[in-house]
């Protein structure tokens, strides 16, 4: 058996009953060290954790699949929310088991950071730049979600499509650089916000970031 599971945005208490006990109940526990360290907690002692780096992810979920076609039960970790920036791993798990896997939904860092920031999903459009190949029609669709008055929420790309880099792009393509910006680091961790707009966002952040563009023109109350 294998499962994909989104882990929450760091802090435990933002993992769902369901996926802690899968955790706890796994024989083999899998995924990027960063993220299998955040679980750790629920381990058990007897599990098998196999830790990943972006280099190895291949060759590591090889054995994964082995361990599952074995017939061990295995998790897959994912950070946040799997639905969100998470398809290009849930790919190659799939890939590597030869088959389509069962996912659990977890809680994103967009989510906490729509919950911070006071926005409504169905006003907002979710972006991610943190992702293999080329980001060109991403960058594109961000454009025409600010054109059409929707708001951005927006995950860079370590180390080059940062906030920074984001807002300038958006600048030279003609979005008004009044547009409010809210960049918040290590969501239920240390957390740290920044408030600009986008001539404003100069600042250098950690790759544990996640970026708000507010249209200017937000839609009338509905009430
Ligand atoms: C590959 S994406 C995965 C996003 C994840 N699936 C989610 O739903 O949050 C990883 C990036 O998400 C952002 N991120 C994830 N957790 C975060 C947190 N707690 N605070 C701020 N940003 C976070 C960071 O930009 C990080 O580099």
């Amino acid at each position: 058996m294998i499962i994909c599971l989104g882990i929450g945005p760091g802090d435990m208490d933002y993992l769902i009953q369901r996926s802690a006990e899968l955790i706890r109940s796994a024989q083999v526990v899998v995924g990027f060290t960063a993220v299998v360290e955040f679980a750790q907690p629920l381990l058990s002692p007897d599990s098998q954790v196999i830790t990943m780096s972006y280099k190895d992810q291949v060759a590591k979920l090889e054995e994964v699949a082995r361990l599952h076609h074995e017939g061990l039960k295995c998790v897959v970790l994912f950070m946040g929310d799997i639905h969100f920036s998470g398809f290009q791993l849930l790919e190659r798990v799939e890939r590597a088991c030869g088959h389509p896997v069962e996912t659990v939904p977890g809680i994103s860092s967009s989510q906490i950071l729509a919950s911070k920031t006071k926005v409504c999903f169905d006003e907002t459009t979710f972006i991610t730049f943190h992702r293999r190949g080329d980001l060109t029609p991403f960058q594109k669709h961000m454009i025409h979600v600010l054109q059409d008055d929707r708001n951005a929420i927006v995950i860079p790309r370590p180390w080059d499509m940062m906030p920074r880099e984001i807002a300038a792009y958006l600048i030279e393509h003609d979005i008004d650089p009044k547009h409010p910006v809210e960049v918040w680091e290590h969501l239920t961790q240390n957390e740290a916000s920044w408030q600009g707009t986008l001539a404003e966002c100069q600042k250098e952040f950690s790759d544990m970031s996640i970026m708000l563009i507010r249209t200017l023109n937000p839609m009338p109350s509905q009430l």
